[in-house]
């Protein structure tokens, strides 16, 4: 099948256009598409109309998928589907004080799918439904490139460090009542290479983000330092792309390799709701 694929910014996102997602993809299509995602960390398939069936398929041929790890997060009927929404099941709007209104402002600082479990997600597909006016863009970080800019001392400093990823640290705001007992066991802090390198295309990686909490063998202060810095400079604007959500976009992008974060938006008063599909990682990280 054929397509074309231009770059958004110099160092990261491709867009590429030409493919219809509701059908499957050949295997050597699919295998062009894998590279250009590996290439350039997020790839934009605009004018998708995809459902949510068509979109798990297509996610399910990166990859096997995991399934949301919080109930009143997930799709009813298919725990495949997460959905980043201000929108009730009606597609009514959300209470300011609903749980999941605090999810969404967690999703405002810049993370990496599932760095809180052991084996954290290779890939998320986000798929827009409904798109406020303005507002409520997703950005999205190059982490391999940021690594690749740091200075070297910076670079030795951290080739060894462990760093300690935690759900409750990123959710420190959000209310208990948002998360069962059970959910609450399930996923306790893990271990993960700061510099992490990555299974495929065999180059470093920050892998901090909101989740990431304390390096091992270090201070609190030293490590908050470290971590905060680390985010900073993975990202500064020439590491990212800013996507601006039509009805009917479709981004891929690597957890990898990126950090991303929802921008704000009129909550109260304008809607939106995108449908994820996250597709796990193959092994632990050490
Ligand atoms: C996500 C996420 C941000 C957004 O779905 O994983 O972080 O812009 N979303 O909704
Ligand atoms: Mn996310």
């Amino acid at each position: 099948m054929d397509f074309t694929v231009s770059k958004l910014t110099p160092e990261i996102g491709a867009e590429i256009r030409g493919l219809d997602l509701r059908e499957p993809l050949d295997d050597e299509t699919l295998a062009q598409v894998r590279q250009v995602w590996l290439d350039h960390v997020i790839v934009l398939f605009p004018e998708q109309e995809i459902d949510d069936d068509q979109q798990i398929e297509f996610s399910r041929r990166i990859g096997e998928l995991e399934l949301i790890n919080m109930a009143a997060l997930q799709m009813r009927g298919k725990p495949e589907i997460y959905r980043a929404t201000n929108l009730n099941d009606d597609d009514t709007l959300m209470a300011e004080d609903h749980p999941i209104m605090q999810t969404n402002r967690d999703n405002q600082r810049w993370h990496t799918d599932s760095s809180f479990k052991r084996i954290p997600a290779m890939a998320s597909a986000l798929h827009a439904r409904i798109v406020p006016d303005s507002g409520g863009e997703t950005e999205f970080a190059n982490t391999a490139a940021a690594y690749d800019a740091l200075d070297d001392d910076t670079k030795k400093r951290i080739e060894d460090l462990v760093v300690v990823h935690n759900f409750f640290w990123s959710r420190r705001d959000a209310q208990e009542v948002a998360f069962t007992e059970e959910e609450k066991a399930a996923i306790p802090p893990v271990r993960h290479p700061l510099a992490r390198i990555h299974p495929e295309t065999g180059r470093r990686a920050i892998y901090a983000g909101s989740h990431a909490e304390q390096i091992e063998g270090m201070s609190w202060e030293e490590s908050r330092d470290l971590i905060d810095r680390l985010n900073d400079h993975a990202t500064q604007a020439r590491f990212t792309y800013r996507h601006d959500w039509k009805v009917g976009d479709m981004v891929l992008w690597d957890n990898r390799a990126a950090l991303h974060r929802g921008l704000a938006f009129d909550a109260a008063h304008q809607r939106r709701r995108l449908h994820r599909t996250t597709v796990a990682g193959t092994a632990p990280t050490l």
